[in-house]
């Protein structure tokens, strides 16, 4: 796989081949395609920011070869060489095609094991600029990759271009290796060029057309980034309906292609789904729910607005509208999570409701629990994080702070407006506000006042 090259076009401080697509980087996709064709071990050429590629491929098992000066497609092939197999054959792409069917990669490999020194895929394309052209003598024989810098008129009006996908038979490229030259318009090696010298040495070659044009499409700039991801969501999302998950405004919807999804979950307009986030069956999403390595159980709705990350909630359970559950929180089922409730690192037991305006971080929170509305643990001293212990069946009126490090007993209550320092022992009521003083009459004085 060839990615040691500059992209330029991309216009980006990171190497373009780890830019993310659906969820995961563009490099990527075309490795577990190649490896959906069976093609095993793999070498990745690596030049520009080679460091950076090779950190992120680290746990791909992926051998790296380094190409430091970047003369071409043809020399990168003569870089990984002496590292390669002499005989077999050898899949060479760039890591920039992150559509290609596994099946014309098959197809290419087939022709090798089948006699050809060297197979091609090609395709027909409207708009062929920039690419290399097929050129076919008059009988249809593939005859050589001409390079639109090179090309003259009558070439630059074919419209069968060069994929940059091709099989070689080992022995013979080891064979021709040396024969490539760089006097071109590019001054590069070309690999390209090896159509001409197999040729010239009497050994076959193949050009198998797809039927698919848009699996060769590359990713060379940020517009063509975005069209590869529309057209990958509406394959993922399509999937999906297909799998009984129902989707409103598809067109609205991004789904990470790590994503799992039960049958009969609806998802609403604008809702984000990435990482490895999994939602059981008969859930409703959205609109707008913002999920990211979450895990939801069945029947539970995740209502506008919404965010989860890293965290997971049961099932039946009712989170939002503009929740947000953060920071390895596991809620259990048949819970409620209200609006403008925020969790961050909790463990929330079934049954329990926090249904509106409350803040919960570090802590632990038992079964069968009522926190109301404007609790919050106080978790933070601005130096360290403490931890809040509430039992089952506990109570916690609305408004109170609960200051970490403490523990709330199981049944037990706490009175609104409580600012409770001291833990609370089970079955106890705690009272931690000043005692209300009327005073009869004042009212009106104060008025008068005015
Ligand atoms: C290449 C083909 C062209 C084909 C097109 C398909 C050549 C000479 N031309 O052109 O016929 O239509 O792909 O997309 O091969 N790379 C290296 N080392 C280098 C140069 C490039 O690793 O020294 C890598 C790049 O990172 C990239 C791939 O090789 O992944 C293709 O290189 P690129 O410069 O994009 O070739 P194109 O000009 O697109
Ligand atoms: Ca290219």
């Amino acid at each position: 796989m060839l990615a040691a090259g500059k992209s330029v076009r991309f216009r980006s401080q990171r190497p373009k081949v780890l830019h993310d697509l659906c969820g995961k980087p563009l490099v990527v996709h075309v490795l577990d395609r190649v490896r959906a064709a069976g093609v095993d071990p793999i070498w990745v050429v690596i030049g520009h920011q080679a460091e950076a590629v090779r950190q992120a491929l680290a746990d791909q098992g992926v051998d790296f070869v380094l190409q430091s000066d970047q003369r071409g497609t043809g020399h990168a092939v003569q870089c990984a060489l002496p590292r390669l197999p002499r005989r077999g054959a050898l899949l060479v792409l760039s890591a920039d095609v992150p559509q290609v069917r596994p099946d014309s990669l098959r197809a290419l490999i087939e022709q090798v094991q089948q006699g050809a020194r060297l197979a091609v895929l090609t395709a027909e394309v409207s708009d062929p600029i920039g690419y290399g052209r097929i050129i076919r003598s008059s009988d249809g024989a593939f005859c050589a990759i001409v390079e639109e810098k090179d090309a003259d008129d009558g070439q630059k009006s074919v419209p069968e271009i060069n994929s940059g996908i091709y099989c070689f038979d080992c022995q013979a490229l080891q064979e021709a290796a040396a024969s490539l030259r760089d006097d071109n318009q590019a001054s590069e090696f070309y690999i390209t060029d090896f159509v001409e010298i197999f040729r010239s040495k009497g050994w076959a070659v193949a050009a198998c057309r797809s039927d698919h044009p848009q699996e060769i499409s590359g990713v060379n700039d940020r517009c063509q980034l975005a069209d590869a991801e529309a057209s990958m969501q509406s394959t993922i999302r399509r999937g999906w309906m297909l799998a009984g998950v129902s989707i409103r405004n598809p067109e609205t919807v991004w789904i990470g292609c790590d994503v799992e999804i039960g049958a009969d979950t609806i998802l609403y307009p604008g809702t984000t789904l990435s990482g490895k986030t999994r939602i059981g069956g008969a859930c409703r999403i959205g609109p707008q729910a913002n999920l990211s390595n979450a895990s939801v159980g069945d029947d539970t709705t995740v209502d506008q607005g919404s965010v989860i990350r890293d965290s997971a909630v049961g099932s039946h359970s009712q989170i939002g509208p503009f929740a947000h559950i953060k920071q390895g929180t596991r809620a259990g089922d048949r819970t409620r999570l209200g609006n403008f409730v925020e969790v961050k690192n909790c463990r929330i037991g079934d049954d329990s409701k926090a249904a509106h305006l409350a803040y919960l971080g570090d802590a632990e929170v038992g079964q069968r629990v009522n926190i109301g509305a404007g609790t919050i643990t106080c978790n933070y001293d601005g130096a360290r994080k403490y931890q809040t212990v509430i039992g089952d069946d506990v109570f916690i009126g609305s408004n109170c702070q609960l200051i970490a490090p403490i523990r709330v007993g199981d049944r037990a209550y706490v009175a609104a407006g409580s600012t409770v320092t001291d833990d609370v022992p089970d079955e106890g009521l705690a009272i931690a506000r000043s005692r209300q003083i009327n005073k009869p009459g004042r009212a009106a004085q104060l008025r008068r006042k005015k």
